[in-house]
This record gives C-alpha cells, structure tokens and sequence, in this order.
C-alpha cells in the first residue's frame, strides 16, 4: 500500500496545508525552505514570545523530567502553585491580588468554566434561579456547544444552532458600525449598545440572569474592535445594579497584548472572573484559567463548598511549569511595553497604507491586536459580496509572500463583510513591522487587480 498524503482531518479537507518545521522569533519555516513572518501570532493572538525560546524548552525538559503529570483530585504541585502566584502577584489587575486561579487546556474550557462557576456562586447565595448568561452579537468565546451560545458568531454558531442552550445577546459595541441606533462614528459612542444589556437583564427578569460575558477588544469575528470609552464602566454598573457577575473575556487579550498586563485596565473597570488562555503559555503548551476575585472565592469557601468543576488536565505540572517560563520571560523583557510602543506603530502604519487602498474601510485596534477591515465601498461601508471571499483571497496572497494574517469573515452583519488580524509575537521589532506592513501592501494591491474590473453585486 502507498503512504497516504495525511491521516489528519484537517480543517479545511480542499487545503494542501505547507508542513511547518521549525520557529525562531516572529518567524515560521517550512519543510521546503520558507519563511513566514507569524503575522497572526498563531491562530491567533498566542504565540506571545516568539518561536524557538530556548529557556522555554530547558523549562519544559526539565519539569518533563521531574513530573509531567499528577493526580489533581490528591495533590497539588509547585508548578501550578508557581504559574498561579506569578499571575495574581505580577499580572493581575487591581481586584484580584488577592484572587484565585483556577487552570483549564484553552479558552473555550475557560469560558464554559467560568459560566459554571457563575451559575454555582448563585446557586450558593440561594439564588438558583440565575441560569441565563447574557453575551453580546459578532463576539466570540470558544467553540464548545456552550461557548459558542454564550458567542454571537452567526458563521461558528449557525450549523450548530438547534443544539445550543438558551441564551440572550446584545448588540456589540462597534462606533464604526453601529448596531444600536447608527448615531455613533470612529469618534464617539452614544453608549445605547449598553443600555441594552439593562433592557435585556429587565426582560429576561433580572432574578433570571447569572452573567454578562464579554470581550474587551473583540478579536475574531470583529477584528480587533476596543470598547467605547465609558462602555465597560456602563455595563459593569448595569451588572452590578441586577446583581449580574461580570466575565471578561481576556483569551486573546490577557497578559500583555494590549499594551497593558490585561485589557480591562484601559478602561479601570474591574470583572467578577476573567477567562484567559493563548498567550499564558505563549503556544509552548495548552493552558487557559479563569481568575476569580478574592470575594467570590469567599463567598463559596463561607458555605463550605468546593468549586463542581473538573477536567484531567487541570494543573497539569507540565502546562503550568511552561505556563510559568513564559511569564516571567514576559516579565523580565518587559514585553508588555513593547506591545504598547511596537501596537502603536503597527496601527499607525496600518492607517497608513489605508491612503493607498480604497479597499480598507477601517483601521482599529489596541497594542499588538490590530484589525484592517476590506470594504468594496469605503464611502458607503458596503462589504464585498460574501461569494468573492476577499479576507480570504488577502490572506493566500500574504501567505504566498511569506506573511501569515487571519482572515475573518461576517465582520459587517454575520454574513458579509471582511477583516484581517494581526496579533504578532509581543517580541516584534520596527524592522519587522516595516515588513508586515510591506508585504501586506503588496498582497492588496495584487487582490485589487485580480478584482478590478469584476462588479459587486448589491449585498
Ligand atoms: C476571545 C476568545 N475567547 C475564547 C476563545 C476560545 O479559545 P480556544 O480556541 O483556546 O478554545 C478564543 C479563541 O480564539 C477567543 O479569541
């Protein structure tokens, strides 16, 4: 028998996926000789350091050595003591110095497990009736069947709509395409996108809602969008007015991205729990948690109960021991500063290049998490046709130039409009902007002549 071509069920079955073989810094290389520049940071926002760190790798050899695994039911380890002292001491924002972590495999587990520990706080206060979580439209939290309702990602969520539990949405937060009363430009926001999670706690009956979830700079299905000035504020006193708990998610923010420790901190606004995963273990290995605030790690502890979650690989010596290697390279590079110097330099040069391309609508984001959104009609915003896959024709062409982007789809409405991410190592230097931004620009201008000429069809 011949070998096959592969035994993987890739996620793409039409795709010939090149064979990555090695990372060095920002850059990826393939088993036939070419580099990539990880423009993404991975799929996307995770590789926080770079590729190949050997510190990383003596970390994780030697933790692999000592114990890679132990019995979470019985026993504790130094690694996930260390990688959780790490987090709450060096990284957490104000509110929960005195926190708790509690460590999953990624970000969707993340998101499912905060929503538990939501629903049990209530149930523990005697308020068993909180069920409900409210999330937000065009956000995303993960692809469990309970991450994906608490998401409004209409692509991710529509083949699986008839299996997901109940949940409320609201519209998101978006001045450039405002969903809430189409007053709000780049430069202002009304904040009625708030004031519709009050409206929406007071319809479902606030004795009915357990949590609000968002992010605070809506990563894939927008890409990159930051909340309003004043809108975080608005809906943690939302929350806080119908005894709602508040969960952030911080999966593609957390640790740095943003130019600060945790996003939230832009904006002084403190959550119940934050959900975190990709960048705590900058790709080196699985690893998400959600932080809780010292208060209501109290208020289970006073009735005596123990959190009903549990997952195998929760604590896992390994993960964390890796976990923990990658804050403190974090740390000691003072790579969050870099984020914020090397993200505005990146968002301006992106805005740049938005003079040379009439096919960028908008530019946006925050740190090292920036998004460029592609428009058929800048003036109008009109998206182009869903059919003529343009983020996706961007992103093969930047890939044939030695640039990994994200494409994403739906950015407009849930079905058309398109974007690309960038979220790079937070280790990008100018130089390496500089040449993002290049090949960007010439994968653009190579789409804008296969397109030209072709007429968009109203959408
Ligand atoms: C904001 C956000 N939350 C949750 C998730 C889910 O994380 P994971 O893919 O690790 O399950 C993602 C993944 O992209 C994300 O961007």
């Amino acid at each position: 028998m011949g070998q096959r071509a592969t035994a993987v069920l890739h996620r793409d079955l039409g795709r010939n996926y090149p064979t990555i073989v090695r990372g060095e810094g920002v850059y990826l290389f393939d088993a036939d000789g070419n580099r990539y520049l990880d423009g993404s940071g991975g799929s996307a926002a995770v590789t926080a350091i770079g590729h190949g760190v050997p510190e990383i790798a003596r970390a994780m050899a030697e933790q692999a050595a000592r114990i890679a695994y132990a019995p979470s039911h019985a026993f504790t380890n130094e690694a996930v003591e260390e990688c959780a002292r790490l987090i709450v001491e060096e990284f957490a924002p104000p509110g929960f110095e005195e926190g708790r972590v509690w460590f999953v495999s990624g970000g969707s587990e993340a998101t499912d497990n905060a929503v538990k520990m939501a629903l049990q706080y209530h149930r523990d206060r005697g308020e068993g009736t909180r069920h409900l979580v409210v999330g937000r439209w065009m956000s995303y939290h993960g692809s469990t069947i309970g991450a994906l309702a608490y998401g409004g990602n209409a692509g991710r969520r529509r083949p699986y709509a008839a299996a997901l539990p109940a949940a409320e949405h609201i519209p998101p937060c978006h001045p450039y395409r405002c969903w809430a009363d189409g007053a709000c430009s780049n430069s202002g926001c009304s904040l009625r996108c708030a004031d519709a999670l009050d409206r929406t706690i007071r319809q479902a009956g606030a004795e009915n809602v357990a949590a609000f979830i968002a992010e605070p700079v809506v990563g894939a299905t927008l890409g990159a969008v930051p909340a309003a000035p004043g809108y975080l504020a608005r809906v943690r006193e939302i929350c806080d007015r119908h005894g709602v708990l508040f969960i952030a998610d911080e999966v593609m923010t957390g640790f740095g991205r943003t130019g600060r420790n945790f996003a939230v901190e832009h904006w002084g606004v403190t959550p119940d729990l934050i959900t975190c995963a990709k960048g705590i273990a900058g790709g080196y290995a699985p690893l998400g948690a959600v932080l809780a605030r010292p208060e209501f790690v109290t208020e289970v502890a006073r009735r005596g109960r123990s959190f009903v979650v549990g997952h195998t690989s929760s604590g896992n010596p390994l993960s964390c021991a890796t976990g923990a290697a990658v804050l403190r390279y974090v740390r000691d590079h003072d790579l969050v500063r870099n984020a914020d110097e090397m993200g505005a330099y990146l968002l301006a040069r992106l805005r740049g290049l938005q003079e040379r391309h009439p096919m960028i609508g908008d530019v946006r984001g925050l740190g090292l998490l920036c998004g460029v959104e592609l428009v058929w009609d800048r003036g109008h915003k009109q998206p182009f046709p869903p059919a003529w896959g343009i983020a996706r024709r961007v992103g093969e062409a930047t890939l044939a130039r030695g640039l990994v982007s994200y494409p994403g789809t739906g950015t407009a409405d849930g079905v058309a409009g398109d974007h690309l991410l960038y979220a790079p190592p937070l280790t990008i230097d100018r130089a390496q902007v500089d040449e993002l931004v290049d090949l960007l620009d010439a994968s653009l201008e190579a789409v804008a002549a296969e397109i030209a000429g072709m007429d968009a069809a109203p959408v």
